[in-house]
């Protein structure tokens, strides 16, 4: 055992807010050194218990202990001060994007430092912020502004970050979900490290199952705010295995195609451009009961795409036919009214309105469908309607008057699906529309997704998984830096060969 080995242990955590017993008698151990995975259903408990630890939960119950020593983590500083740190999913409210990238890494030095003082050491906040990264192999220039970083350069920030003062323990919430893979390994290669040569102990959530094996030592399941299962993880566990444990039932990860009768063409454009170089020349069309996937890498220009047939972004040529007709789409609200519905990548900040109840959001794309002859809402067909969706999509809230933002990261997704998959639209563009949602959801999305396609529906479907896009769609366009490479008919197109094209190659 090496000398600087700690121990973690909660026991008996529990914590419940207004209808919810988010945690139910939790017990949870690791060591340092060890690569620990967490994994659960979309409202498990996994963020809250990991809010526990990092000092964000204040009110539970239970006892932690480090080194068996007893400790209270009631605010953040207190866990802070023990060496743990939570790098929680959405980054971008855990940085200042007009600082640099050095002083967003030496930022609490910089707050503790200027007590009593009237002089920052800038040369000094450069010097060491450098140090850290170089540690960490990680190639970013400390000068740079933070708003001008990708996702997966901000998160390797707020890791340095965290690592900088003495971090025993670190939690990584959903880490992989918006990286590329190149990105993905980028990541995976300084958990090792800390793990290994700074014996740093890594709590690790996912809903990736497959990457589990790649970096984690041990798995610890939970359900319905328990832990039900502790692993190793090696080659005697299997994927099956963990979603087995994590629905309590056996899950068949394909998705049965049901084809849907294919009519005329709905959407057609041609040599669309946004001006930006991320779109460039893209030309396509979609079907009635067809459902178009859109392939590419993070990064490839889909979230683009998507946004300027919906007028979020603005257009820089081309033409977009509906139905034959040219049509001009200038903003969302007229998209909206041209019947396309987009469900955003970035669904926490576009896809949904946090601060109000689960039935308002579910109805807010189509208020029309809710409304008597004189145009006064009708609240309970609103209700039955959000009622009938959160079975649908099976969306763990204690009823549909809850706040979205007290709703699990992923219940908030399907929250942001399902409005617009109720919305009266002709046009239906996803973006991403799984990330973040667990194994179970992802079927019952896609049993969505196909139901509107045989309602004739169009159906553009952007995804970097390429086994979703081989599952549920019927053609798909490969797009690579903003253009489309090459028109694939699904059932004759690979893995590979979506991935060859897919990473720059060519006919
Ligand atoms: N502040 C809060 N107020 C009310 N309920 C909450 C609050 N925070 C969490 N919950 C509820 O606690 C349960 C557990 O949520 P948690 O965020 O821990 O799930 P999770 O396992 O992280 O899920 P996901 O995979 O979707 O991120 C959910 O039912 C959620 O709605
Ligand atoms: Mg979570």
């Amino acid at each position: 055992m090496s000398e600087n080995m700690c121990t973690l242990e909660m026991k008996d955590i529990s914590i419940e807010f207004p209808g919810v017993k988010a945690l139910n008698n939790v017990n949870f151990t690791m060591r340092s050194g060890e690569i620990r995975a967490v994994v659960g259903a979309n409202g498990a408990g996994k963020s809250t218990l990991m809010k526990v630890l990092a000092g964000a939960n204040e009110t539970y119950t239970g006892d932690i202990f480090i080194d068996s020593q007893h400790y209270e983590l009631r605010t953040p500083r207190a866990a802070k001060d023990l060496g743990i740190e939570l790098v929680y999913q959405e980054v971008d409210t855990a940085l200042f994007p007009y600082l640099t990238v050095g002083e967003n890494i030496m930022f609490n030095s910089i707050v503790t430092g200027m007590k009593g003082r009237a002089m920052i050491r800038w040369r000094k906040i450069n010097k060491s912020a450098r140090d850290i990264l170089r540690q960490l192999n990680m190639d970013i220039d400390v000068t740079r502004k933070m708003s001008s970083l990708t996702l997966a350069q901000k998160q390797m920030v707020l890791i340095a970050r965290a690592v900088r003062e003495q971090c025993r323990f670190l939690i990584l919430d959903e880490p992989t979900a918006p990286l590329s893979l190149g990105e993905v390994a980028e990541l995976f290669r300084i958990v090792k490290e800390l793990a290994s040569k700074k014996n740093v102990g890594i709590i690790f959530i996912s809903h990736r199952l497959p990457e589990l094996f790649q970096i984690c030592q041990s798995l610890t399941v939970m359900k319905d705010g328990q832990v039900v299962a502790n692993r190793t993880v090696d080659s005697s566990l299997t994927v099956q295995d963990i979603v087995n444990l994590m629905l309590g039932r056996s899950f068949e990860e394909n998705f049965p195609k049901i084809p849907a009768p294919i009519g005329d063409v709905v959407i057609e454009a041609e040599h669309l451009m946004d001006g930006e170089g991320k779109v460039r020349d893209v030309s396509f069309s979609i079907r009635s009961g067809e459902i178009v996937g859109v392939c590419g890498l993070v990064g490839a220009g889909k979230t683009e795409l998507c946004k300027l047939l919906f007028g979020a972004n603005r257009m820089g040529a081309g033409t977009v036919r509906y139905k034959g007709k040219p049509i001009s789409v200038h903003s969302p609200t007229s998209a909206v009214r041209q019947k396309i519905a987009l469900v955003p990548e970035e669904r926490r900040k576009e896809g949904v309105l946090v601060s109000e109840p689960v039935y308002f959001n579910l109805s807010a794309a189509c208020l029309g469908k809710f409304a008597n002859r004189f145009s006064f809402i009708v609240r309970s067909l609103e209700i039955a309607n959000a009622k009938k969706l959160v079975g649908d999509l099976g969306i763990k809230t204690p009823s549909v008057y809850q706040r979205v933002k007290y709703l699990s990261g992923g219940n908030q997704q399907k929250v942001a699906v399902g409005k617009w998959l109720t919305s009266d639209s002709d046009i239906y563009m996803l973006d991403e529309p799984t990330k973040g949602v667990d194994v179970g959801a992802k079927r019952d999305i896609f049993q969505l997704i196909q139901s509107l396609a045989k309602q004739g529906k169009a159906v553009l479907y952007a995804s970097s998984e390429i086994n979703e896009i081989l599952a549920i769609t019927d053609r798909l366009y490969v797009m690579y830096n903003g253009e489309f490479v090459t028109e694939l008919e699904t059932h004759k197109t690979t893995e590979e060969e979506i991935l060859y094209y897919a990473t720059g190659g060519r006919k």
